[in-house]
């Protein structure tokens, strides 16, 4: 009997090449559409970005990286030819405050960036009466006429904090500070998209694109700005090259005419705190994917397939079941499968038979290579909108799923030959290095360095 659902499963979850290369098409055009207009579904956002780092920016910068799980505030120092150091402290985000009032969320950074400011004055790394200029990583849909500005178009990855969409959060994020006397003076806003596609490209040029696959799901790639017709009235020279966070994880929200979504990715989205949006995001961020197995496994709890007899309670919470298990049952080394039996027994209090651990080890595996087929399906539309194939491109890469899923890289890879046969190979991924902090300190000097070359 679970050789009937396996197979129903795999036929729901896979995705032919054929497939494939028409999701791509439609991302493609919805990539364009975003760059025509503002406000589209993938909103395409210019990050005032302008250009490629040289590699020489260097001196000392402040980061703090609020990301979709925790909050890392760190000093960079960049000493030039792709070379940096860095101290960091992290935090982990607690449910609640994604929820509580936006202002306190800040309040929250400033606070924990005033603690390290005061511990590296005294280890001597930060001077006492110095103000340190500050990269601020602020991984969610913002929109920006400057560099240090950006409006928060909608919350993400389960967020919720009220007062906060609609509001410019540099300034938000500037009312704390100043309200906790932080010496630190917030001189660029970007997303972690952005940063690792600066850092990427500040150790390895041949860089065109950067991915997040982490919490959430995103890309950003340097685009030319006469091919960005919503920004020709500004001004802007039209031989620079801006760099778009793409915010892709949106791709086929509200309407949902292109992506394969099953039953499963319909409940996720019904009982989000976002209906309709991030529809790409919802099949492929670590956020979800544990959640789709449990909910796979509940329907079959349901239909007295599994576990009968057994009480179910703990694994009927919704989101009890981390992605980071499917990490681990598809990386289980065992003939016996004992990464699995303990993952049910401790945190679900739930014995398993072999056969069932080799059912979940394969509905991991479904639904851990969809999420990566899908993800190539985003950076084809990228390298097809933006003619990489012939002359290839690296893509930097960067997050949990990314950085600890087993095989991710290698199913992305796959998925981009089955996209583009043999001339896939020309496109690989590989790990970038800290985007949101490096990254956020290289735009940081790279602000500095324009401001002055135009005064
Ligand atoms: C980190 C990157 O590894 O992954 C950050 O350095 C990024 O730039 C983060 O924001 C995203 O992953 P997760 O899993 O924390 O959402
Ligand atoms: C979400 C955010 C986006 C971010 C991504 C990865 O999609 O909206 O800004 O880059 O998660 O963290």
């Amino acid at each position: 009997k679970m050789a009937d659902h396996l197979r129903r499963l795999e036929t729901m979850f896979t995705l032919t090449p054929q497939r494939m290369r028409m999701i791509v098409e439609a991302f493609k055009d919805a990539l364009e559409i975003g760059l025509a207009k503002p406000g589209q579904v993938v909103p395409m956002i210019p990050t005032y970005v302008f250009g490629w780092p040289s590699g020489k920016e260097s001196g000392n910068y402040l980061a703090v990286d609020l990301g979709g799980t925790n909050l890392r505030v760190c000093l960079v120092t960049l000493q030039g030819g792709g070379k940096w150091e860095i101290t960091q402290t992290k935090y982990r985000l607690t449910e609640e405050q994604k929820h509580d009032e936006g202002q306190l969320l800040f309040d929250f950074c400033a606070e924990c960036l005033k603690t390290f400011v005061e511990s590296s004055i005294e280890s001597g790394q930060i001077q006492r009466g110095a103000t340190l200029p500050l990269g601020f990583t602020f991984s969610y849909p913002c929109s920006q006429d400057k560099i240090d500005h950006g409006v928060l178009i909608r919350w993400t990855k389960g967020f919720g904090a009220p007062n906060t969409e609609g509001h410019d959060v540099v300034e938000m994020f500037k009312r704390s500070l100043e309200k906790h006397s932080v010496p630190a003076e917030i001189v660029a806003l970007t997303c972690d998209t952005t940063g690792t596609l600066i850092a990427s490209h500040y150790v390895n040029p041949t860089t065109k694109i950067a991915c997040i696959f982490g919490t959430g799901c995103n890309a950003a790639y340097m685009e030319r700005a006469s091919d960005i017709p919503k920004i020709s009235s500004l001004g802007i020279d039209p031989q620079d090259e801006i760099a778009i966070n793409c915010e892709w994880g949106a791709f086929d929200s509200f309407e949902h005419e292109h992506l394969p979504r099953t039953k499963y990715d319909t409940i996720i989205d019904e009982a989000s705190n976002k209906p309709g949006e991030q529809a790409f995001e919802k099949l492929i961020s670590g956020r979800y994917l544990g959640e789709i197995l449990r909910l796979i496994i509940c329907e079959l709890i349901d239909e007295g397939v599994l576990f009968l007899g057994q009480n179910t309670y703990k694994i009927e919470i919704p989101y009890s079941f981390d992605t980071a298990f499917l990490s681990l049952m598809e990386s289980d080394p065992t003939d016996e499968l004992l990464m699995i039996i303990g993952i049910f027994s401790h945190f679900f209090a739930l014995e398993t038979t072999l056969a069932e651990r080799q059912f979940f080890r394969a509905l991991a595996k479904l639904v851990g290579r969809r999420a990566a087929r899908l993800s190539a399906c985003g950076i084809a539309a990228i390298v097809s909108k933006m003619n990489y194939l012939e002359e290839g491109c690296a893509v930097g890469a960067d997050g949990s799923l990314y950085n600890k899923y087993p095989g991710f890289a290698d199913r992305i890879h796959e998925g981009l030959v089955d996209i583009f046969g043999e001339k896939g190979r020309n496109i690989t991924t590989y790990h970038a290095e800290d985007g949101s902090g490096i990254g956020s300190a290289i735009v940081a000097a790279m602000t500095k360095n324009r401001k002055e070359a135009s005064i």
